[in-house]
């Protein structure tokens, strides 16, 4: 962590950038600047206070941080893209660092609390999709808001979206691990498809909320059974919020389907290493699964139209924002819907 205090730093006051190790390294490798360049960008108003000035940086972009796992990382792939369009430095708020930065090698800088008070922030909420007028937010201290988490935002930016959601190697190292112990009927696997089940909360709030439906038995059978088509000895490791639900209803009798990853939806770091070293993905709904799916970046199967047509969640969610155009989309059983 770099901190600076004193006097004589008045900026530092406002500034803590906080860095771990690896992310001081990619600052280094890839933006080609020292963590030091932004303090020596101080230094003329240190040596030379300006009493009139408010201290503040010039320009300063940021997103709000809700959500878990999945939500975060569409809120930081986005503040990435969005900021570098229109020019402006991204600085992403501690509670983000703290989700992603375990996990992943990410490089924006943090602000933190006694800055982020001090900056008269606009706020600028976003749909979910990519819109022209995105192009040009005006503003110099701007805080986006919303979740969004569509490929629109930064797909053209892949290459550098993927080096920021590279895992730590050791997070890699023991999703690798636990991949390279699994045979299929006793010899290695061909091809490695990892299954997102979403239970949890969902199960309840897709009908509930959003007149909606999680997945359901058939389309796993149907996914896991395109692979199976298509691959010699696939194996399929499966990561659920829901273990209990996915023992009962995806068939394992075949000795391909490991039931693996431990669920746990406040430490999501293990379940997603697994997913995103696997060649293929399953996804269901949500966007953890999105997420998987994209770092995977082999086959995606995903479940399509798992809402009514008149659901109040068509709103904020556009299906081909959502989706790349080459994922496969298998269509949900809307009928325990149509029940009541
Ligand atoms: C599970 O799969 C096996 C092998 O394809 C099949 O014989 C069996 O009927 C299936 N079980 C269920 C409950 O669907
Ligand atoms: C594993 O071997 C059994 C018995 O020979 C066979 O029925 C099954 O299809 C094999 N499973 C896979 C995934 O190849
Ligand atoms: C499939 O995934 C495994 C495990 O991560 C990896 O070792 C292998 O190289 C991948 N295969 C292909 C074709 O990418
Ligand atoms: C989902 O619904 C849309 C609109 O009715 C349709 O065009 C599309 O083919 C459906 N997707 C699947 C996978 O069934």
């Amino acid at each position: 962590m770099l901190s600076t205090q004193g006097p004589f730093f008045p900026m530092a006051h406002f500034i803590l950038f906080v860095f771990t190790a690896s992310t001081i390294f990619h600052l280094q490798q890839r933006l080609k600047i020292h963590p030091m360049t932004v303090l020596q960008q101080l230094e003329p108003e240190v040596t030379r206070p300006d009493t009139t000035s408010n201290h503040l940086p010039r320009s300063m972009w940021t997103i709000n941080a809700i959500g878990r796992l999945g939500n975060q990382m569409g809120q930081y792939a986005t503040l990435y893209a969005l900021a570098k369009m229109n020019g402006r430095p991204a600085f992403i708020p501690a509670e983000m660092h703290r989700t992603l930065a375990p996990i992943f090698r990410i490089t924006l800088p943090v602000l933190q609390g006694p800055m982020n008070s001090r900056i008269p922030w606009r706020n600028y909420n976003l749909n979910d999709w990519m819109e022209e007028r995105y192009r040009h937010i005006p503003g110099e201290y701007v805080r986006l808001t919303g979740y969004p988490c569509s490929w629109t935002f930064y797909h053209h930016l892949r290459a550098e979206i993927l080096r920021e959601f590279t895992l730590h190697d050791h997070v890699r190292a023991e999703a690798q691990h636990f991949l390279r112990g699994l045979q299929v009927n006793g010899s290695q696997p061909g091809t490695f498809v990892g299954v997102h089940v979403r239970r949890g909360d969902y199960v309840h709030v897709m009908p509930n909320v959003w007149k909606g439906v999680v997945a359901h038995r058939g389309y796993l059978e149907q996914a896991l059974d395109w692979f199976r088509a298509r691959y010699s000895s696939p194996i399929f490791v499966v990561t659920s919020n829901g273990m209990a639900w996915c023992r009962q209803n995806i068939n394992d009798s075949r000795g391909d389907v490991v039931f693996a990853g431990d669920g746990v939806e406040g430490s999501p770091a293990k379940d997603f290493a697994l997913l995103t070293q696997c060649n293929h993905t399953v996804m269901t709904i949500g966007t953890f699964g999105i997420w998987a799916s994209y770092l995977a970046g082999g086959e995606t199967i995903y479940l399509a139209n798992y809402t009514l047509p008149d659901s109040p969640f068509l709103k904020i969610f556009k299906p081909e924002a959502a989706f790349l155009p080459e994922w496969i989309g298998i269509a949900a059983d809307l009928s325990p819907l149509l029940k009541h």
